[in-house]
């Protein structure tokens, strides 16, 4: 939530700030802006929109003295409407700041402050942190900030300049996350790797409560007791090009190609004599020991893997499995204990919710296991093992690749719980491993879907509401289709388990009404088809997804997407790119913006 970028070197600030902001913008694109030190002044430019509108006015109105330090930012608003006054840098003072986070106890803190007869001039808890750092500020800037912060609840990266400090950069966070790096040809902080991979692909993530101070020569870290620290130092595996579009028009059509690669990167190095091993991962089979329950928790795409991934660990390891939302989960008491396995899976490692579920489950004893994309990000960091998907950089909003990837590890903790527990013979999880392999291969036919599904959205475009149903498998697939197509057409859409319909929402079902219905279960095809029935009476236009060993009378949908040859235990991740494709054709169809949906944000860091 929020991009930000602070840098301080030997090159254009200007230039590497909002080159910086356009690689960071789908963390927030309701504005940006930019302050840079030129001579002794801080000069700040800052616009509602996109990062395009700002470079625009910088051209415009900016000086065009060249500057070598300066912070930028692109918001995603939470407290204060979109507009430029709400918009960050905020300068209260001598200080001017940048702010990914929220600070909860802004209202008392500001009140604090007009007592002392300073008022802010925006709606936004950011500047109420300006203004309570410059409070505090006498000539020391980090005791200032220390001093701060130790008044603020909430989360925050900052990246702070102040005026009579020319050249010089402070960070510090709490919750939201700072990645750091120095070359040579200066000092580089934001709020996420992409913004740093142009200029190297060395950094470091700055710890909660250390206070950096950036400066064109070097990158002095602190830890709270005023101890200088040495960070550890990462190294980002994907190159530049992961985070460029490569020529599609849109990022989410480029990560919904990379899904084939992205499998086989994240499957292929744990397989080990045909079984799934996580020794590499440093995994051990001790955490598969000793537990009586699951519980898996994550937000919404990766919490939809997780449902896919409970239905897999209790028909192949049979341990009862729960899928608990994270921002739900925290707030119910959750009954756990040194015998649960908490497993959270998250693309950004980052998200507020998951992040908090998973500090309550190591509080109360359970062993911890996350499913993360972001090396080295909190989530990954909190937990007790990790086991890293391989997607590369998910850029698009709506996520594809991530999505396709965590289904893949779920189904190797599935199989590797299985083997270990012994529900699974050797043989069987050979087997089953071998078809996973070779998911990647029918993802990859399914790729040549796009011509098929574009043809069907135009029709979709038009519907003011769509149902998804499927039952088993596929109704966990349906909460995903129709996660994916609301988010980025901005189409009423809801998942539903086919036989659940009847009890209430076919009431909904009238002439038109598109229902995607997924019957790819052979288990379950003949009850799937007869909702299917239920719903084609009602006058429902039927988009129907099924297996290729399925025989369906034509008459009973208006059109039918026949999958590639694949074990039914496997369809889910077939299936996914039909239905990542229909939303992304509807979203093309209404002119909308597919990688950036109104609203919202990549990486969500606040609760
Ligand atoms: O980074 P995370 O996987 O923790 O993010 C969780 C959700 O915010 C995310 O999956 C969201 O639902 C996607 N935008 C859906 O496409």
């Amino acid at each position: 939530m929020c991009g930000i970028i602070g840098y301080v070197g030997s090159s254009d600030a200007k230039k590497v700030l909002i080159d910086g902001l356009q690689t960071l913008e789908y963390r927030g694109y309701d504005s940006a802006g930019i302050s840079f030190f030129h001579e002794d002044t801080i000069e700040t430019v800052k616009t509602v929109g996109k990062v395009s509108a700002l470079r625009h006015l910088v051209k415009e109105k900016a000086t065009d003295k060249t500057s070598f330090c300066g912070i930028g930012h692109t918001r995603w608003a939470t407290h204060g409407g979109v507009s430029s006054t709400n918009s960050h840098p905020h300068t209260a003072g001598k200080v001017t700041l940048i702010h990914n986070g929220i600070i909860e106890n802004y209202q008392k803190l500001q009140a604090d402050l007009e007592e002392k007869g300073k008022k802010p001039i925006s709606q936004t808890d950011t500047e109420i942190a300006a203004m309570v750092i410059d409070d505090c500020y006498h000539g020391d800037p980090e005791s200032a900030i220390r001093e701060a912060v130790s008044k603020l609840t909430g989360a925050y990266g900052f990246c702070i300049m102040f005026s009579d400090i020319p050249e010089t950069i402070y960070a510090i966070r709490s919750g939201s996350p700072l990645v750091a790096a120095h070359t040579d040809k200066g000092s580089i902080i934001a709020s996420d790797m992409v913004a740093l991979v142009n200029h190297t692909k060395h950094y470091f993530v700055l710890k909660e409560n250390h206070i950096a101070k950036m400066t064109k020569e070097e990158i002095i870290v602190k830890n709270e007791y005023g101890e200088i620290y040495g960070p550890t130092i990462h190294h980002i595996s994907w190159d530049v090009g992961a985070a460029k579009k490569g020529g599609y028009e849109y990022f989410m059509m480029k990560e919904i190609h990379e899904q084939p690669d992205a499998l086989r990167n994240t499957i292929r190095p744990r397989l080990v004599d045909g079984l799934p091993n996580f020794e590499t991962d440093g995994v051990s089979d001790d955490i598969f020991k000793n537990i009586n329950r699951i519980v898996i928790t994550a937000c919404g795409t990766a919490m939809h893997a997780g449902l896919i991934g409970r239905n897999m660990i209790e028909r192949l390891a049979r341990i009862p499995v729960t899928v608990e939302i994270a921002s739900e989960f925290r707030y119910q008491d959750p009954i756990i204990d040194e015998h649960t396995l908490l497993i959270t899976i998250s693309q950004s490692g980052e998200t507020a919710d998951t992040l908090a579920a998973l500090k309550l489950g190591k509080e109360r004893g359970a062993k911890t296991l996350s499913v993360v994309n972001v090396k080295g990000s909190s989530i990954a960091r909190e937990s007790d093992y990790v086991l890293y998907t391989h997607a590369g950089p998910e850029i698009a909003v709506a996520s594809t690749k991530a999505y396709s990837v965590q289904l893949a590890v779920m189904y190797l903790i599935a199989f590797r719980l299985a083997y270990v527990t012994g529900t699974c013979s050797t043989e069987e999880t050979q087997k089953y491993m071998d078809s996973l392999v070779h998911v990647a291969d029918s993802v990859e036919e399914a790729l040549s879907f796009d011509n098929q599904a574009e043809n069907i959205s135009h029709r979709l475009a038009k519907a003011n509401d769509i149902f998804f149903i499927g039952r088993g498998l596929d109704y966990a697939l349906s909460c995903e289709g129709s996660l994916k197509l609301k988010e980025i057409s901005y189409i009423h859409s809801e998942a539903y388990a086919a036989g659940e319909l009847k009890h209430g929402t076919i009431s909904l079902i009238t002439d038109n009404v598109p229902v995607i219905a997924l019957a790819t279960q052979p288990d379950v095809y003949a009850k799937v088809i007869s909702n299917v029935q239920e719903v084609r009476s009602r006058g429902a236009r039927v988009i129907l997804i099924t297996d290729s060993n399925s025989s369906v009378d034509a008459s009973l949908c208006d059109h039918q997407i026949i999958l590639p040859e694949t074990d039914p235990l496997f369809t889910p991740f077939v299936s996914a790119v039909i239905l990542q494709y229909l939303a992304y054709y509807v979203s093309v169809e209404k002119g909308l913006n597919v990688d950036q949906p109104r609203n919202l944000a990549k990486s969500v860091t606040v609760e």
